[in-house]
């Protein structure tokens, strides 16, 4: 499709000789927001993980635009725990170059998305001394902090009560009204329903793109 900015065309995975997706077809538009639906273990997490380009697509491809800027919120994100960062710094990473050093804009966007997700008061904790919820929502922070095209996101709500749920909403509503796409992974029936399509893997290995 002429207007994506990112494609999945006949995308087939698998891990070792156990495959997990094929035929996959998936487009991104600006300003589109896909909810990524299926049961546990359908692939969604490795479609998400080939559409960030860390993981290699087994068959087909996937065409990111040139120029197009991805923010990956993963599931699993364990291993960050072992590190000492603090919940300022675990933000900050999101606007991090190499390049040159933070901003004037840089720490106000960073200041702010902490004061949406109530973190501010958390600064200077580290990420394994936080409640699950507030730990989701310091790496929901990493995530949206970034000045992305697409953000691709699993499961970003899982862990979140209905007050910061609401705000992830919030917030993603914000990103996509300015041009941004958003790809979510969920299981929940009301964040799929914010979505404009809905794609949803059956766990047959061959996708269905529900328009809604
Ligand atoms: N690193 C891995 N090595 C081998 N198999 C894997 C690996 N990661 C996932 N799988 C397998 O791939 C399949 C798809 O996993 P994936 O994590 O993409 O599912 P999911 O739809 O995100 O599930 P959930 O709803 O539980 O998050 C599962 O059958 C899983 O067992
Ligand atoms: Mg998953």
């Amino acid at each position: 499709m002429g207007s994506d900015i990112l494609t999945a065309e006949n995308v087939g995975f698998r891990y070792a000789d156990v495959p997990v997706l094929r035929h996959v077809d998936l487009g991104v538009a600006s300003g589109a927001v896909i909810a990524l639906t299926g049961a546990n273990g359908s692939g969604k997490s490795t479609l998400l993980h080939l559409l960030a380009g860390v993981a290699q697509p087994a068959e087909g491809c996937v065409h990111r635009r040139p120029g197009t800027r991805l923010a990956l919120l993963p599931q699993r994100t364990s291993d960050i725990d072992a590190t000492p960062l603090t919940v300022a710094e675990c933000v900050q990473i999101g606007r991090f170059t190499l390049r040159r050093r933070l901003s004037r804009d840089d720490r106000a966007a960073i200041a702010q998305i902490m004061q949406r997700l109530d973190i501010a008061h958390l600064a200077r904790q580290r990420l394994r001394e936080l409640s699950g919820g507030q730990r989701q929502r310091t790496l929901i922070a990493q995530a949206l902090v970034q000045d992305a095209d697409v953000y691709l996101l699993d499961e970003p709500t899982a862990a979140l009560d209905t007050h910061s749920r609401q705000r992830v909403h919030e917030l993603l509503a914000e990103r996509v009204a300015t041009g941004a796409a958003v790809v979510v992974a969920s299981h929940d029936p009301a964040e799929t329903a914010l979505a404009d399509r809905t794609f949803h893997l059956d766990g047959t290995m061959t996708s269905t793109a529900i328009a809604r």
